[in-house]
């Protein structure tokens, strides 16, 4: 799409196509596409139209009904925060006291969405002129806030022109790490994954972060914590046991010096559930403090899978009882606690991890369906399922393929 025909599908003039390409099926977008043409609208635009409202069905998984009234380009959406956390990022920054955020490559708008309705001023910059368009169009409800199409780095940030940053100014930073030009069949870009091919460029996430102490960016959930910086939080958030997002805190927007995982849901009554497992939490657990297990006749009577985002902040030793292998994310013991940020599950028995002595098991049990999950072992859990043959029966299983005293070992839970 080019600038100027995103500027008209967000402008009235588009308004009664958009409404009519919203309120048509999918099976009869062709037939839709095929009439207006045939009016005399222009092809591009009519192509612009079906691919807004395109984009609009498949973001209603991330927006909800919000999604009906949004733009998204491909990219746009693939990279827009989820807008529960969205409001987890501004509520760092209203904790602050910080009253004007800078959201510096703002996509189309979902953070920036969150402050403003939050009652933050948000100046977005967004170098690609579409995505700032349909991030304008986003946030035109709100009067607090301003999108400039540019390059961020060029951009003069809130209080520079009076030579001093205020305490009530932040930067935020949600970097692309997609490269431009080279996209997929739905018209994604290829991602990126090291630090220095990120745009804006790491060092000028840190550059920001020199200049505006109230600074946050949100980053891969693949961060290295080799690259924390000094007295920073380093943040990992799932959110329905995917982890999302590692986000760097800066200055007063840190809760807790070094890595944090923060494991949210939704409540079930429109808000969200979050649990919060730090360094601290780590080095004063149970798990941290007793050594990883022998073999396995040390299993206890349960066995806690941490979430993945406590996984990849490393701070698994904040588990009950003891670690299975260090920094996985299994830990067993005999007292029956539960934590809002682990499963805890019965174990059933323990046995060598080969398909074969595994067959044998379900096949007494007459199981049928078998789940199978896998941490800290080098097995395929597809080949492994392969391998143990067609399962008959009207039983199910969960088995966990791990490493036990350093052996493969197969652990069913209940
Ligand atoms: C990950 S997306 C931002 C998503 C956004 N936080 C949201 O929730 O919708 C990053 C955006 O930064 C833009 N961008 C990349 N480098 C930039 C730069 N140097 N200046 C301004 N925008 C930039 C990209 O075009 C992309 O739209």
């Amino acid at each position: 799409m080019t600038p100027e025909t995103a500027a008209w599908v967000t402008s009235a003039a588009a308004s009664g196509l958009l409404a009519q390409a919203m309120a048509t099926a999918p099976s009869g977008e062709l037939a839709l596409q095929t009439r207006l043409r045939g009016e005399g609208h222009d092809p591009a635009q009519v192509a612009a139209v079906l691919a807004v409202v395109a984009a609009r069905r498949r973001a209603s998984t991330k927006f909800g009904a919000a999604a009906d009234r949004m733009f998204f380009t491909p990219d746009g959406l693939e990279q827009a925060t989820r807008p529960e956390l969205a409001a987890r990022h501004t509520a760092r920054f209203v904790r602050a006291g910080v009253t004007m955020v800078a959201d510096l490559g703002c996509g189309i708008g979902s953070d920036a969405l969150a402050f403003a309705t939050a009652g933050v001023d948000v100046l977005a910059v967004e170098a690609d002129p579409v995505t700032s368009a349909f991030a304008r169009a986003n946030l035109a409800p709100w009067s607090n806030a301003r999108v400039v199409t540019a390059r961020a780095e060029q951009v003069p940030l809130p209080g520079e022109a009076t030579g001093r940053h205020t305490d009530a100014v932040g930067v935020w930073v949600d970097p692309g790490r997609r490269v431009r030009g080279v996209a997929d069949a739905r018209g994604r870009s290829r991602r990126v994954f090291a630090l220095e091919e990120m745009d804006p460029t790491w060092d000028q996430v840190c550059r920001w972060a020199e200049q505006v102490p109230a600074t946050g960016a949100k980053l891969s959930p693949a961060f290295p914590h080799g690259r924390i910086p000094s007295g920073v939080e380093a943040h990992w958030t799932s959110w329905l046991g995917e982890v999302l997002e590692c986000a760097l805190w800066w200055g007063p927007l840190a809760l807790a010096a070094g890595r944090t995982a923060a494991v949210c849901r939704p409540d079930g009554r429109g808000g969200v559930t979050e649990a919060v497992v730090t360094e601290a939490d780590a080095a004063a657990g149970s798990a941290a403090t007793s050594l990883v297990l022998s073999g396995a006749r040390d299993l206890g009577s349960w066995l806690w899978e941490a979430d993945k985002a406590v996984v990849r902040a490393g701070v698994t030793g904040a588990l009950p009882g003891r670690e299975l292998t260090r920094g996985i994310g299994l830990s067993t013991g005999d007292a029956g606690v539960e934590v809002p940020w682990a499963r805890r599950y019965a174990v059933l028995e323990a046995m060598p991890a080969r398909p074969k002595v595994v067959r044998a098991w379900l096949r007494e049990r007459g199981v049928g369906t078998l789940t199978l999950k896998k941490r800290g072992v080098a097995l395929d859990p597809d080949r492994f399922r392969q391998e143990t043959g067609r399962l008959t029966g009207d039983g199910a299983a969960t088995f966990v393929l791990t490493t036990v005293g350093g052996a493969a070992t197969a652990i069913a839970l209940g």
